[in-house]
């Protein structure tokens, strides 16, 4: 069975006739995805995913984390960790926003059974680029043992039965959804009891003449900027235990289980 043919069963519902023409499971077809803020429409274009590995995730996340913020291996380690990959070598987990893969990768190579990670975004482009990125596509994955498969699809309206995955990852999208909150409804129906989260999201500086600026430019880019508190507020009010925060500059990562 290949990767996306595993992906299938998790669907709710499945689709009557699968689109795998471009080497992910397309379920959003013709639609142009999520709102037009200036950030979603460079996610869709051609050229950010081009360059978005080897320049744009290290320059902008490197910035936003300052520099006692972690590498990107130490955010690998940190999401492996977190969600506590180790204990289940043959789980299912999504990562949500998944863009070229990068994160998809790191956690399958995180895997030592016979996992899947399930890679979920609603740009084309970009999943063209993780489908390239990822050495069989639809088998196993780069260097774990763990299965990768990308679907297209909207974050705040995933397409999975309840209670599907063991771990879900949320890296550097949240922030651009237009509604955060039904996003986080939807990863925490279709996470198992149990199941873990994290998140590496935004973090808004708390500095009284900075909040003007920093409002002005979330409001002209699209990209929300979260209080300290938020994300912690809202995996407490959704049953989530076992919280951990780790904020560096502009950034912060938050985890949780799912009761
Ligand atoms: C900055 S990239 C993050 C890639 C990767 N997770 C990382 O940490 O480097 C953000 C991705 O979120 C995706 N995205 C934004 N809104 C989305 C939505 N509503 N549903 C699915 N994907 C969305 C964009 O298409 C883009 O590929």
């Amino acid at each position: 069975m290949t990767a996306v043919e595993r992906v299938l069963p998790l669907l709710d519902p499945p689709p009557a006739e699968p689109d795998v023409s471009r080497g992910y499971l397309d379920l959003l077809g013709e639609e142009a995805g999520p709102h037009g803020t200036l950030a979603q429409r460079l996610m869709r274009s051609g050229f950010l995913p081009k360059i978005y590995e080897d320049l744009w995730r290290p320059v902008l996340f490197g910035l936003s984390k300052g520099p006692l913020g972690p590498s990107l291996d130490e955010e690998y380690a940190l999401a492996r960790d977190w969600l506590d990959l180790a204990a289940v070598p043959d789980g299912t987990v999504l990562d949500v926003a998944c863009g070229p893969g990068n994160i998809t990768r790191a956690l399958a190579a995180g895997m030592t059974g016979h996992g899947l990670v399930v890679g979920i975004d609603a740009s084309s482009t970009m999943l063209d680029r993780a489908v390239a990125e990822t050495v069989r596509p639809t088998g196993r994955g780069e260097n774990g043992a763990a299965d990768v498969a990308y679907v297209r699809g909207d974050a705040a309206d995933l397409p999975f039965s309840d209670g599907v995955f063991d771990a879900v990852c949320c890296f550097g999208g949240l922030y651009l959804f237009e509604d955060p909150w039904t996003a986080i409804d939807g990863i925490t129906r279709v996470l198992k009891p149990g199941g873990r989260v994290v998140f590496l999201t935004t973090r808004r500086p708390e500095i009284p003449l900075v909040g003007p600026g920093i409002a002005a430019l979330s409001q002209l880019t699209g990209i929300r900027m979260f209080g300290a508190d938020d994300l912690c507020q809202a995996l407490r009010a959704r049953g989530f235990t076992t919280l951990r925060q780790r904020a560096y500059g502009l950034m912060q990562f938050v985890g949780g289980t799912r009761d």
